[in-house]
């Protein structure tokens, strides 16, 4: 019996302790910013959030106004929705961190001076050299040989702007095959539009599955499909296999040899797949949105053929377009600002270190615990907020120019000058390094249609797509469905 009563006393214990572990009996301390938990005790609000995380955080927002933390399984996050009051989340620096990002400090200072070196200045002029080597290659190839080189052929916009930018960019950074290795150069090409065709297609199904996975709520067949796609791209990205291939970029190069003593090279082959994914993932999806609306909105067409065009083209084949045609374009760096801000809904968390306050721009201060995390969400918070952006749903293509032509900057929200307006790339610490070139991908693919293509909607009236509701947080945002479009060569 007296066993009996110590066991069942000891459950209790354990179960008691795991409550109060899981934040079970947390409430609001003095000075904390409002406290929501939800209904269903430890999930909180994780399926409210997952299934609808946008409208669910309009209306948490409007409910606690700018600052609130709610229990999202195991977590209590504490979401900053004041644009004003995003410098405390966005300034702090690597080595002096109280909000932590994930990856270990080693791993970012070489991230840090890779993507310094290859993304930006003289690195990313070759890159987007290079980058437009590829483009030309999948988006021309086959018009040579076709016997109507003039008919209109049709395709999903989607499949195809992701399918194209995708492939461009992997050759770009991962290389390409050698004639050395294939025979002769036009070989080589050949099989470096087969391969990353192969690649295309594997990395959309992981993609398909990425939002279930990341939440952890994958079905075992959806498990085992993902374990197999790791394992074919951990295989595909190998050292051993980059090895037979030329022309990796510096970045790709720096970021797989540099990792210092000790780390194997299967590690190194995982890391290569998820630059695959950070490099890959939104570019793709956000250069079927710029396109989309372009050919919706035939006034914003209009204005960046006439930017893109000026400079006559004598020759179609020979016509380069060079890394200082690519920096003289407001009007198109304009569009494709407004598209992402339509479009780019990624959620920026960090670890909080240690307890904190934190002071809104307004003199209002919180405490914030060690243990939580804090996160902002830009789409909400300032991307659709009519008072920084008018009539936010809808697309002006010149919203970032001035009257001048040149790049808008200020935006205001109470009077006050909003200095983020728009946060595609996150911020701090973990802001894209890739943006620059990023940028240069949407802005070359955009001009290449435009100079080798007439284009259009099969449907005029088509509607915008929906967004995914599944894939908010996660990045750019991809269409519920296809749209359909057709393109010939316009020569
Ligand atoms: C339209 C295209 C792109 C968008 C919208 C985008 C957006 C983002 C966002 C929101 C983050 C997370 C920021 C944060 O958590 O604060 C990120 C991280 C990252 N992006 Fe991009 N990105 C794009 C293209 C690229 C490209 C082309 C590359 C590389 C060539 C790249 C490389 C990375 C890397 C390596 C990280 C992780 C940074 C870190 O952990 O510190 N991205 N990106």
């Amino acid at each position: 019996m007296e066993l009996l009563l110590t066991l069942f006393l000891c459950v209790l214990a354990c179960l008691f302790g795991g409550l109060c572990i899981l934040g079970f009996f947390r409430q609001r301390r003095p000075g904390e910013p409002p406290l929501d938990k939800g209904w269903i005790p430890w999930l909180g609000h994780v399926l409210e959030f997952r299934r609808e995380t946008a409208k669910f955080l309009q209306r948490m927002t409007q409910k606690h106004a700018d600052v609130f933390t709610i229990q999202l399984g195991g977590f209590y996050v504490t979401f900053l929705q004041d644009p004003l009051s995003f410098g405390a989340f966005v300034k702090e620096s690597r080595e002096k961190l109280i909000f932590g990002y994930k990856g270990t400090g080693n791993e970012h200072s070489i991230l840090d001076a890779a993507s310094q070196k290859h993304l930006k200045g003289h690195g990313l002029q070759i890159m987007t050299e290079t980058m437009m080597n590829k483009l030309q290659n999948l988006m021309l190839h086959h018009l040579g040989s076709c016997a109507n080189q003039n008919s209109w052929k049709e395709d999903g916009l989607f499949n195809y702007c992701y399918n194209i930018v995708f492939r461009a960019g992997y050759l770009a950074l991962y290389g390409n095959a050698t004639a050395q290795t294939e025979g002769d150069e036009e070989k080589a090409r050949a099989k470096d539009r087969t391969e990353s065709e192969v690649l295309f297609h594997e990395f959309r199904k992981y993609d398909q599955l990425f939002p279930n996975l990341a939440y952890g709520v994958l079905t075992p067949k959806g498990k085992r499909e993902a374990n197999r796609l790791l394992s074919f791209f951990w295989g595909t990205l190998s050292m051993e296999r980059m090895k037979s291939k030329e022309n990796n970029s510096g970045w790709i190069w720096d970021m797989s040899h540099n990792r210092g003593e000790g780390v194997q090279e299967s590690m190194i082959d995982r890391h290569m797949f998820v630059l695959l994914w950070a490099s890959q993932g939104n570019t793709g999806p956000s250069s079927f949105w710029l396109l989309f609306y372009l050919m919706k909105h035939p006034d914003a067409m209009e204005a960046v053929r006439n930017e893109v065009l000026k400079g006559t083209i004598h020759n179609l084949f020979e016509f380069n377009l060079t890394h200082e045609m690519l920096m003289k374009t407001p009007v198109l760096d304009s569009a494709v600002e407004e598209v992402l801000r339509l479009v780019a809904a990624p959620l920026l968390t960090r670890s909080v270190l240690q307890d904190m306050t934190l002071k809104m721009a307004d003199g209002r201060e919180f405490l914030i615990r060690k243990g939580d995390r804090m996160a902002v969400f830009p789409y909400i918070a300032v991307h659709i907020d009519p008072e920084i952006h008018p009539d936010p749903f809808t697309f002006k293509y010149d919203r970032f120019l001035t009257p001048e032509g040149t790049k808008k900057t200020d935006f205001y929200k109470g009077g006050k000058r909003v200095r983020y307006y728009t946060m595609p790339w996150g911020s701090g610490v973990s802001m894209c390094p890739g943006r620059f070139f990023a940028t240069n991908e949407l802005k070359q693919f955009v001009f290449l249609m435009l100079v080798y293509f007439d284009f259009e909607l099969m449907n005029p009236d088509e509607k915008i797509p929906h967004t995914d509701h599944q894939r908010w947080g996660f990045g750019t945002m991809q269409p519920d469905r296809e749209v359909q479009f057709r393109y010939r060569l316009r020569y």
